[in-house]
């Protein structure tokens, strides 16, 4: 994905230096005046929604309902986003000094048509596929960690019977549940008038850039010509009056820079690398009578430790301590198998002999001076990079430049699902995004927003903060329902209380214990908003649940 992502960097570059050049920041200052509310200078009729996991598939759905023009692009052949499981792995990530994918150089005019053969540039096309859409890092027995009830799309149970740690099989038809509901599925066809296609699946949205008042999104759409053993790949651009980014959390692996590891990643025994990051793992079975490392502590590498310990005849996991624990004290949260040997942080990888003999020969220098080997396997659970799309615009991890309700201040009709739970709060965004746009709700005008991020009035805390959390729903619950009585449209629910109950039980039993009661709730329901908490600064973990 490196051509993908300095492509979209470059125009990202360019669509900054034009927008920044609006700056309202400085105005405000000095004023007195400051416009109250957002004007937007022509009607918003045709939007694009980029991704269809949770978040984008709920933010398409409120659109059309408000009658705007909706295309929803998704790079993946299907909707589920991150729960779209397949046997079909990311291509192979990069490694220090050693990178994988070679970039497809986009036309220079559109729309373009080009076809690929097997093997062409030194890539297969499989390979070529694989790259476009990014198979999911969800492995084969997963299971979420976060309960059924909260865990799902409006309008779709799943079966009663169905545990609270949901198989993300379940979850994966859930969430395509909820897109066939809303005609969004991939071989839906829009049953009103105009008839206008609304999805396009496998198509990657390769760049935006805002000219002549609109967004130009640059698409390209790969398909499969089985009888001639092709890829076709279609390039085009379309106009838009606003963009919604859906693109989710989880896209590029992190690559721990340990001395060696280059020279590690690419040992292979059997034709298979002996190292892999948890976005390629999907079944425990290979890793029968083996010894396996794996790196890191957070809920990948605990999770899969507990899946690979009935196989594996030694587990070893290398971690460092953090602020979330106390030296090497892990929480229910982290906890690995019991059969797992703790060892510290990696200092360096020695050389290997040579990269066809898998890496048993290989030895591990730990931070306390401690040589480890005879491992066979090594899996990298060291997470995820925070960059995602247009990363010079909004930086997912400080939301840079985002209003609390996910519009890009410098020009609010592009917006941002970024609140990292997409069952509760993606709802309210999607549906705040059609009520402003059609002039249903009022946005503050962009001065007033720039104070509020300035002064950190809006900060609500990540996503694991349940508290914080709570405060961001009871905002949205406020404006939504103020701006619905002002100007019409329904009003939208709060959670109902009883979920408290649910929420403490949940996470008390199994993730922390005595974590959270009934009075964490009523505390916070009795504090005015100016004491509402707020996260230790701007930058936030994403962790879902
Ligand atoms: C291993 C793992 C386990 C998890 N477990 C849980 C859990 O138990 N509970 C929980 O609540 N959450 C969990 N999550 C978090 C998960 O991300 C969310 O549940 C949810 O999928 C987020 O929804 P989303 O729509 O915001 O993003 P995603 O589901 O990631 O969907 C984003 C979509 O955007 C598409 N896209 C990206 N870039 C482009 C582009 N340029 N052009 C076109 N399309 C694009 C992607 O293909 C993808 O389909 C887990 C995440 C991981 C990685
Ligand atoms: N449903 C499920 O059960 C499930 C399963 C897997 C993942 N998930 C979700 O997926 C998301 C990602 O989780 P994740 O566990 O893959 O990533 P993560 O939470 O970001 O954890 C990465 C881990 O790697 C460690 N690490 C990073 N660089 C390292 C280095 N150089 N040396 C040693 N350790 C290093 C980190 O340590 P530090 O903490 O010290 O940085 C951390 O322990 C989360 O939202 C999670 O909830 C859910
Ligand atoms: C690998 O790719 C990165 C960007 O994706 C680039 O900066 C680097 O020079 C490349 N390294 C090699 C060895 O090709
Ligand atoms: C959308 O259009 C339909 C059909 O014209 C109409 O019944 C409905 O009220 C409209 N919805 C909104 C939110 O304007
Ligand atoms: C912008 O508008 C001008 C004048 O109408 C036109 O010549 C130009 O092609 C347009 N540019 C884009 C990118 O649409
Ligand atoms: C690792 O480095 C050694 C010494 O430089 C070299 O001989 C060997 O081929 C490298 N192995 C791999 C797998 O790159
Ligand atoms: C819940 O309340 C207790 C008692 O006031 C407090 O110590 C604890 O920090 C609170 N927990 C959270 C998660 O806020």
């Amino acid at each position: 994905m490196g051509g993908f992502t300095a492509h979209a960097f470059l125009l990202a570059t360019i669509i900054r230096s034009a927008l920044t050049q609006q700056t309202v920041f400085d105005r405000w200052k000095d004023s007195d005046d400051i416009p109250e509310w957002t004007t937007f200078s022509r009607p918003i009729n045709r939007v694009a929604v980029i991704g269809a996991g949770p978040s984008g598939l709920q933010a398409a759905t409120h659109l059309l309902d408000a009658n705007l023009t909706v295309r929803l692009f998704e790079r993946a052949p299907s909707p589920g986003g991150n729960w779209f499981y397949t046997e079909e792995t990311p291509v192979r990530e990069d490694y220090p000094e050693v990178n994988s994918t070679t970039p497809d150089t986009p036309p220079k005019e559109f729309p373009a048509t080009k076809y690929y053969e097997e093997g062409e540039d030194c890539i297969t096309l499989d390979e070529r596929w694989r790259a476009h859409w990014q198979p999911r890092p969800v492995w084969y027995n997963l299971r979420t960690n976060s309960p059924a009830p909260l865990t799902r799309l409006p309008g779709v149970q799943h079966n009663p019977d169905t545990p609270w740690l949901l198989s993300a099989h379940d979850l994966e038809r859930n969430v395509r549940a909820y897109a066939s509901l809303h005609g969004l599925n991939s071989n839906d066809e829009p049953s009103s008038p105009p008839y206008l296609p609304i999805t396009s699946y496998a198509t990657r949205v390769e760049a935006i850039q805002k000219s002549n008042e609109t967004w130009t999104l640059t698409l390209r759409r790969l398909q499969w010509l089985p009888e001639s053993r092709r890829l076709r790949s279609d390039w085009w651009t379309e106009e838009f009056d606003a963009v919604v980014v859906a693109t989710g959390h989880f896209t590029t692996a992190n690559i721990p820079q340990i001395k060696g590891i280059g020279n590690w990643s690419t040992a292979k025994e059997n034709g298979q690398y002996s190292m892999i990051h948890s976005q390629s793992f999907r079944h425990p079975e290979r890793y029968a009578g083996k010894t396996v490392l794996i790196v890191g502590a957070s809920v990948s590498a605990t999770h899969l430790s507990r899946i690979i310990a009935p196989f594996a005849h030694r587990l070893v996991a290398s971690i460092r301590p953090n602020k979330y624990r106390d030296g090497y004290g892990l929480d229910i949260l982290f906890s690995f198998a019991a059969k797992t040997e703790i060892v510290p942080e990696i200092a360096s990888f020695e050389p290997l002999d040579g990269n066809d003999a898998g890496i048993r020969a290989g030895r591990i220098t730990l931070v306390d001076g401690t040589i480890l080997d005879g491992i066979d396997e090594v899996i990298l659970a060291t997470g995820y990079r925070t960059d995602t799309f247009l990363p010079d615009l909004v930086n997912p991890r400080t939301v840079d430049n985002l209003d609390w309700t996910g519009h890009y201040i410098h020009d609010p009709t592009l917006a941002y699902m970024f609140t990292g739970n997409p069952w509760t709060h993606a709802g309210y965004q999607g549906y705040a995004f059609a009520k402003v746009w059609t002039g249903k709700a009022r946005l503050p005008s962009r001065e007033r927003m720039w104070r509020d991020y300035e002064n950190k009035k809006y900060q609500f805390g990540g996503p694991f903060d349940h508290l914080p959390q709570e405060g961001l729903r009871k905002q949205y619950v406020a404006w939504l329902n103020s701006e619905s009585l002002e100007l019409g449209g329904q009003f939208v629910e709060p959670l109902p209380l009883e979920t408290r109950e649910l929420v403490n039980y949940f996470i008390n039993a199994n993730h922390r214990k005595d974590y959270l009661s009934h009075e964490n709730w009523t505390h916070f329901d009795n504090l005015p908003f100016s004491e509402w908490p707020k996260p230790p600064d701007r930058e936030y973990k994403v962790v879902s649940w």
